[in-house]
């Protein structure tokens, strides 16, 4: 495709300016003549002006929310060249910093400086300007576009209507992306690829734009662990070349693999900088949470009863037909925590939500405390005593433009004594909500704000405290603390296990092999859809179960 027309549907990017019909070249004219010569050139511009990276410096920013200061005079440094980690709880503030050095947010007070001079960054085509770009926690690529149109459409650098020339700025991004050290093929479809190969667009489409500091905020949350070494790889080499980084993340061992400095925030607040030489991970977490944190999980053998929940022989498909899920037999029974291994992506995540009834079954049985509950609705399970903590929290966890209060209550709101005779009792659903929200620590200012203004942690406490405070048989637990905090991490697992200990059986699915050798009695290996072995977690080997979620097998063929 040659020409693009002017009126295409475009990301929106809240806080962004308003997508214009426009042309790639003519906004921004070292990315033009860089088009121009697309294909042919060895010093890209934009990896030229890399080199020249400056120095940035944050002063005494401080950002209000209603209810909440999120940054409280924070003081931030970013040295030419260097991987800046900020580190911090779920709430902490460090996104309104970053949105803030973005121009997305404008500070209540304090200043940015650019080589020493203040600068005045009152939008995202500024900070682009400037040489900052952003890669953002939630992905806003479009998914039916190309990897050029998503790079090169993308709003800010377009200032009027021509026609885009997508095809020239096709071996420009083939030549950067060689340049870092990754082959990316700018026609696929993004919706095609992998969240690795998208996160890794998102990047080159800042670099594109000549970004010569970098902000990433939690980049690895969604990525399996090879592909963040692949992200980071990519990182080395751009802060090798001169670009500034600031690395968003809350897991402490990336942070200390990546970083060249931290700094840790607080409640809005810098609490110190860490070096990542010296630093442990069990320093990082005190420094972040305020208090010890334990990184194990602590807990006793098991004393299994009969089984809760029976899966026979179950065959799912994805959404588009193809079985991901191949004759899977397990059981889980009372008081057990029965782990499901395996490299994201093998029909775990489609496993759980066919057994939570969000998917339907193409064969086999699930049956439930001697009940057949095969393509039964979610609802009724959920009546039935089974709680769900879905991986995708913001699809099936939460309504997030709902109150707080109200997604509390979500699977409960149409019993006593939230509602009676179809009439719904505001007072007990406040009141419920209000002491949920002071046992789980949900850091909020009101019950009464919409969920979508909480952290990504504190939107999982939500789910978390409405599921466990229920009557339960069953908990499936999938990715329960994705994209969390040390401090939620160590909450959330205590609860699990105080849950197995209360002779509640559970399901646990995670990406996270630690999590699964730490929290499980029993562990399932998923590849290509089978469930290939079943293992006693107190004698079972991570380096055993790495290989068999590699490969499918214990051994490896000779
Ligand atoms: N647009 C907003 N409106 C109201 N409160 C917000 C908004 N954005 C963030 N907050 C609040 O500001 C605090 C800091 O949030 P954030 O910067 O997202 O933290 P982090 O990125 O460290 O998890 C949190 O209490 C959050 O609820
Ligand atoms: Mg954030």
């Amino acid at each position: 495709m040659a020409e693009v027309p002017p009126n295409l549907p475009h990301p929106n990017q809240p806080g962004e300016p308003a997508p214009g019909p426009i042309s790639a070249a003519a906004g921004n004219p070292e990315t033009a003549a860089a088009d121009q010569a697309a294909g042919g050139t060895t010093v890209d511009p934009a990896i030229a002006a890399r080199a020249t990276a400056p120095a940035l410096e944050m002063r005494a920013i401080s950002k209000r929310f209603p209810g909440v200061v999120a940054n409280d005079h924070i003081d931030l440094s970013i040295r030419p060249g260097e991987i800046h980690a900020l580190l911090g709880e779920n709430g902490a503030g460090k996104s309104t910093l970053m949105n803030i050095l973005y121009g997305l947010l404008s500070p209540d007070e304090g200043e940015i400086l650019l080589d020493g001079a203040v600068v005045e960054i009152s939008s995202p085509s500024d900070a682009i300007a400037r040489g900052i770009g952003m890669v953002h926690q939630h992905f806003k690529l479009v998914p039916v576009f190309s990897v050029a149109e998503n790079i090169v459409l993308g709003n800010e650098t377009m200032a009027n209507a021509v026609f885009l020339d997508v095809r020239r700025s096709e071996g420009r991004i083939r030549a950067l992306s060689q340049q870092l050290g990754f082959e990316i093929d700018p026609e696929a479809m993004v919706g095609d690829l992998s969240v690795g190969i998208q996160q890794r667009i998102e990047i080159l489409k800042a670099l594109y734009r000549g970004a010569k500091v970098l902000i990433l905020d939690e980049p690895t949350a969604v990525l399996t662990p090879q592909e963040t070494s692949e992200i980071f790889l990519v990182l080395r080499r751009l802060a090798g070349e001169g670009t500034s980084i600031v690395f968003i993340s809350h897991k402490l061992n990336e942070v200390l693999e990546i970083a060249d400095r931290i700094t840790v925030i607080r409640r809005g607040r810098v609490v110190g900088q860490a070096d990542p030489k010296t630093a442990t991970e069990e320093s990082l977490a005190e420094m972040m949470v305020g208090r010890e944190v334990s990184l194990v999980v602590d807990k006793g053998p098991a004393s299994p009863g009969e089984a809760v929940l029976t899966v026979e022989d179950l065959t799912v498909a994805d959404d588009r037909g193809s079985i991901v899920v191949a004759g899977a037999s397990f059981g889980v029974r009372a008081g057990e925590i029965f782990g499901l291994a395996g490299v994201a992506g093998n029909g775990q995540e489609e496993l759980v939500e066919a057994i939570n009834g969000l998917r339907k079954v193409t064969s086999g049985r699930v049956v439930l405390g001697g009940h057949d509950v095969t393509n039964d609705s979610s609802r009724s399970l959920s009546e039935r005593g089974v709680a769900y903590i879905p991986g995708d929290r913001q699809r099936f966890g939460l309504v997030l433009p709902y109150p707080i209060e109200d997604n509390l209550v979500l699977t409960e709101y149409y019993h006593a004594p939230f509602s009676r005779f179809g009439v719904i009792n505001e007072r007990a659903i406040s009141k419920r909500a209000s002491e949920l929200i002071s046992q789980y620590d949900i850091r909020t200012p009101s019950g009464g704000l919409p969920a979508s203004t909480l952290s990504g942690g504190n939107q999982q406490k939500v789910i978390v405290a409405r599921e466990f405070s229920r009557d339960l048989v069953l908990l499936v637990a999938d990715q329960p603390t994705r994209g969390i905090d040390v401090g939620s991490i160590e909450f959330i697992h205590r609860q699990i296990v105080a849950k197995r200990d209360a002779g509640i059986a559970v399901l646990l699915v995670s990406a996270e092999l630690d999590e699964v050798l730490e929290l499980s009695d029993r562990i399932g290996i998923m590849y290509r859809g089978q469930l290939v072995a079943i293992l006693d977690a107190s004698t079972a080997e991570k380096e055993t179960i790495g290989l068999i979620m590699a490969t499918g097998r214990a051994e490896v063929p000779a």
